[in-house]
C-alpha cells in the first residue's frame, strides 16, 4: 500500500481511504455482510482511513464499522484511523433539517459517536456542513478541547471555501479538508485548494467516481430505489445523464488505450493532483473494492492526462452536483 500524509499536521495514512457511508445510507439498501467483508478487506488491502458520518443511517454506519473491527484481525484493527462527520440533523423519515455546530452539540454528538464506534478516541472530526448560526470559530474551539482531552487527535474540516479554511486555521491546526474532486466536480481548483496547500493542509476527496456516474458501470436503463440519492441528483436526471455519460464513454476510450478500467483511471486521475490528495473511494462490495485499488497501479503520464482532459475538459458536467437545497448549505459554494 501507497501511503500519503494529511496536511503538515494530520496523520500519515494509506493513498485511498474507505468511505462507509454507501454501506448504510443514501444509495439504496445494502447488504451488510458484504459490507463488512469489504471493510475487512480494505483493511486487509492496507487502507488505514475509514471515513464515516454519524447520520448515515442515524448511528448505522458507526456500529457498523464497529462490528468490522472488533472482528477484524487485532493488527489491522489498530492501524484503523476513523475519519467522523457530525452536525447533522435527520428526521425520523431520514430527512436533513439542518446542521449544529454549537459547541455543547459537538461534544454531544462527539460522546455517542465515540459509544457507537466501540474507541476511546475519533482520529478525524470535522462538522459535514457549517451550522450557518455558529461562527466556525467556535465549532473548531469545541472540537480542539475534544483534542485537548484526547478523544480526538486531529481536526477536519468538509466542505468549506477559502476564507472558511483560513478562519478555521486561525483556531487550531486542521488535518484535511474532505470536499467533492473528480473529473465531473472540479471546483475546489480555483481557490480551497491552493488555500490548503499554502496552509499544509491536506485534502480527502469524495466523490471521486462522482458517486458512480463515471465508474463505467452506470447505465441510463439503472433502476434507483426510492432511498437511493442519486435519484435525486441534477447530474444523474435526464439530458443531464445523457451528456454525462457521453463524457465517460470518451473517458472509457482514454482508459481502454491505457490498459486499465473507467473508474481506475478516475481515482488515478485524482491521486495525480497532488501527494496532498487522498481519494475516499465508496465501495460498498468487494469486486468493487478490488476495482478502485487497480488504481493504484494506474501511472498517469503527461499525455494520458492531457487525452483525459480533451475527453473530460473542466466544467463539462451537465448538472450541479447537489440539488438546489442542498446546494445551498454548501459553504464551499458560497463566495
Ligand atoms: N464530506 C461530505 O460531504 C461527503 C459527502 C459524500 C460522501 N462523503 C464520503 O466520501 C465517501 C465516498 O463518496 P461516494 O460514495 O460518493 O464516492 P464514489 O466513490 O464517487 O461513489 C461510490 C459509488 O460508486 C459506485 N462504484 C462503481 N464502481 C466502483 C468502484 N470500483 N469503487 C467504488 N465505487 C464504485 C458504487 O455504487 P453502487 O454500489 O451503487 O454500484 C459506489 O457506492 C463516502 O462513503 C463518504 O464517507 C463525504
Amino acid at each position: 500500500m501507497q501511503h500519503r500524509t494529511l496536511g503538515t499536521t494530520g496523520p500519515r495514512v494509506s493513498a485511498l481511504g474507505l468511505g462507509c457511508m454507501g454501506m448504510s445510507a443514501l444509495y439504496g439498501d445494502a447488504d451488510r455482510a458484504e459490507s463488512i467483508a469489504t471493510i475487512h478487506a480494505a483493511l486487509d488491502a492496507g487502507i488505514t482511513l475509514l471515513d464515516t458520518g454519524d447520520f448515515y443511517g442515524m448511528g448505522h454506519n458507526e456500529l457498523l464499522i464497529n462490528e468490522a473491527l472488533r472482528t477484524a484481525p487485532a493488527a489491522a484493527r489498530e492501524q484503523a484511523l476513523t475519519s467522523v462527520k457530525f452536525g447533522a440533523l435527520r428526521t425520523v423519515e431520514g430527512g436533513f433539517t439542518g446542521y449544529d455546530g454549537r459547541p455543547n452539540a459537538v461534544k454531544n454528538f462527539a460522546a455517542y459517536s465515540l459509544q457507537r464506534l466501540g474507541t476511546d478516541h475519533i482520529d478525524i472530526y470535522r462538522i459535514a456542513r457549517i451550522d450557518p448560526d455558529v461562527p466556525v470559530e467556535e465549532t473548531i474551539g469545541a472540537i480542539a478541547e475534544l483534542v485537548q482531552a484526547g478523544h480526538v487527535k486531529h481536526i477536519g474540516l468538509s466542505e468549506v471555501n477559502a476564507e472558511t479554511v483560513r478562519r478555521a486555521a486561525a483556531v487550531a491546526p486542521i488535518a484535511d479538508l474532505q470536499i467533492e474532486y473528480s473529473l465531473l466536480s472540479r471546483g475546489i481548483e480555483q481557490d480551497i485548494l491552493p488555500a490548503c496547500r499554502e496552509l499544509g493542509i491536506g485534502v480527502t476527496a469524495y466523490g471521486v467516481l462522482s458517486r458512480g456516474l463515471i465508474s463505467g458501470h452506470w447505465s441510463r436503463d439503472r433502476k434507483l430505489a426510492a432511498n437511493d440519492f442519486r435519484g435525486m441528483s441534477p447530474r444523474f436526471s435526464g439530458e443531464n445523464l445523457r451528456h454525462n455519460l457521453d463524457l465517460v464513454d470518451a473517458l472509457r476510450a482514454v482508459a481502454e488505450a491505457k490498459g486499465a478500467g473507467v473508474a481506475q483511471t478516475a481515482i488515478a486521475w485524482v491521486l495525480s493532483r497532488g501527494e496532498d490528495i487522498v481519494p475516499l473511494v465508496g465501495a460498498r462490495r468487494r469486486d468493487r473494492l478490488t476495482e478502485a485499488l487497480g488504481a493504484l497501479d494506474v501511472k498517469l503520464e503527461e499525455a494520458d492526462l492531457a487525452a483525459i482532459e480533451r475527453a473530460v475538459p473542466a466544467g463539462a458536467a451537465a448538472g450541479e452536483r447537489y440539488p438546489a437545497e442542498q446546494m445551498a448549505h454548501l459553504d464551499s459554494e458560497q463566495g
